[in-house]
């Protein structure tokens, strides 16, 4: 086997092992924040009955992590600048293995939710440095792939832990579940925790940093490394380049409000907001909790889980596989629809007590695989291609901790809506915010499908100059 290849279309030769060795960080990175968000959705369905939660603290032991992902995902930027992106991914891998352990042992729910606020920290850190890293590592022609192969690991995260939850509520009886069964679920964490802190050990720091920082020599040894010397090169000024503009850029924060841009980031983070509060985290994180609800017990619980992390990983490569055919936007409306109905489908199963059949699990699974191949994917995706380079960085965070917000929102009140208004209110609330989902794409989001970043960036500059198809109409767009 070659450890060397020319991707098609390209002059760059690049060195297929060295990058399969940063993708691991990439793949390793999103397996363990899919991984480690959803093993609470098995651990809770035990916790609640050993700590004798109400369905407040039920909601705060489930979202406690995602305060720490806030924390973490808002301190990632600047320590990852001040110390280097690999040191500060390390320290994600420490934490990581650590609170795996440490949240296998308390014994009282307030010791939990601190060492699961590490472990949210930890995963604020890996969501934001992960993709970060790779994106500044990997050469520009297989950049997007990449990327891709992370937001597949996330959703391999979570079919992996569903299933070694299933393995661990079968390795005994229900009191053996309740004393033991939710702690080894956070100990197997530390499985992949230590695989990431390996992978690690071993990856370079990345070559924008050591520019960044005036490190040029070792630099230019990583980027010869990645793709020979001319690569190593060109890539150098490159970011010099792109180092120069956002110095000049530097402060300017009301930038993002001047009127072309701030359309962009309205559309950004009402897309991130809707992709939480249409509920598919109330499906992620409490899955098996609502099984139990219907009469289930924990082993089928556990079980029906399984489903929704295998449709939700299946329908993902479904997302990846239209998204540069039909389009992002055809997409989330397709999507969108598909969510609203099977929320509908959900609300009236419970409403007629028809959760003896399969029909609240047949539509709660094609919920998920609406969700799954469309707004899942396709927001992520909009996120990191809507915002013009000057203020991609910015824009991007804002939108990211908005939808982290969102998140621990969605996961604190919906055992609280259940309990106050029932399931058919609560998932009816989440239909009808699917709906407004539709509206919104309809009226708001452009086509986005075959235009260069620049073309996109044209979007924006004059002053209501798209429409709903994405055509500009001051500047004419070749798609
Ligand atoms: C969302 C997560 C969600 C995951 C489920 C992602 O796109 O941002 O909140 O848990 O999809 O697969």
């Amino acid at each position: 086997m070659t450890n060397a290849a020319r991707p098609q279309g390209s002059n760059e030769t690049v060195n297929l092992g060295f990058v399969y060795l940063i993708s691991s960080v990439a793949a390793i990175g999103g397996l363990l924040f899919g991984y480690d968000t959803g093993v609470i959705a098995g651990a809770i369905v035990f916790m609640e009955k050993k700590f004798a939660l109400d369905p407040t603290m039920v909601g705060w032991t489930v979202s406690c992590a995602l305060l720490g992902s806030i924390i973490g995902t808002f301190s990632a930027g600047p320590l990852s600048d001040w110390f280097g992106r690999k040191k500060i991914l390390l320290l994600s891998a420490v934490l990581f293995s650590v609170s795996a352990l440490a949240t296998a042992i308390p014994n009282d729910i307030s010791t939990f939710v601190v060492a699961r606020m590490v472990t949210g920290i930890a995963i604020g850190i890996a969501s934001m440095l992960s993709p970060l890293y790779i994106a500044e590592l990997a050469p520009s022609s297989i950049r997007g792939r990449l990327v891709t192969l992370y937001q597949l690991a996330i959703v391999t995260g979570f079919f992996v832990v569903y299933f070694a939850n299933l393995f661990i509520t079968t390795m005994g009886d229900a009191a053996w579940g309740i004393d033991f069964g939710w702690r080894w679920m956070f100990a197997t964490s530390v499985v992949p925790s230590l695989l990431f802190l390996g992978a690690l050990m071993i990856v370079p720091e990345s070559p924008r940093w050591l520019l960044q920082k005036g490190q040029r020599d070792t630099a230019l040894e990583t980027l010869t490394k990645v793709g020979g010397a001319a690569h190593a090169q060109a890539e150098a000024k490159e970011i010099d380049a792109s180092l120069n503009e956002e110095n000049e850029n530097k402060g300017s924060i009301l930038q993002l409000f001047e009127p072309g841009f701030r359309v962009a980031l309205l559309i950004g983070v009402v897309l991130a907001v809707l992709q939480q509060v249409t509920g598919i985290n109330a499906i992620m994180y409490y899955a098996p909790r609502i099984f139990e609800s219907m009469g289930n017990g924990t082993d089928t619980a556990m079980m029906s889980t399984v489903w929704v992390g295998t449709v939700n990983l299946l329908f993902t490569f479904v997302a990846l596989w239209l998204i540069d055919k039909v389009g992002r936007k055809a997409l989330l409306l397709w999507g969108a629809s598909g969510m609203a109905i099977c929320l509908f489908g959900v609300g009236y199963a419970f409403q007629q007590n028809m959760t003896e059949g399969p029909w609240v699990l047949l539509c709660i699974l094609g919920f998920v695989a609406s969700f799954a191949a469309s707004m899942g994917p396709v927001v992520w995706v909009l996120l990191s291609e809507i915002f013009p380079t000057r203020i991609r960085g910015r824009a991007m965070s804002i939108a990211t901790m908005v939808l982290w917000f969102a998140t621990l929102f969605v996961s604190q009140t919906f055992p609280m809506m259940l309990e106050a208004f029932g399931p058919t209110a609560t998932f009816w609330c989440y239909m009808t915010m699917s709906v407004v989902t539709v509206v919104f794409v309809q009226t708001m989001v452009p086509e986005t499908k075959g235009k260069s970043l620049e073309e996109i960036e044209n979007l924006w500059t004059t002053k209501g100059a798209y429409d709903a198809e994405g055509v500009s109409k001051a500047v004419p767009l070749s798609s």
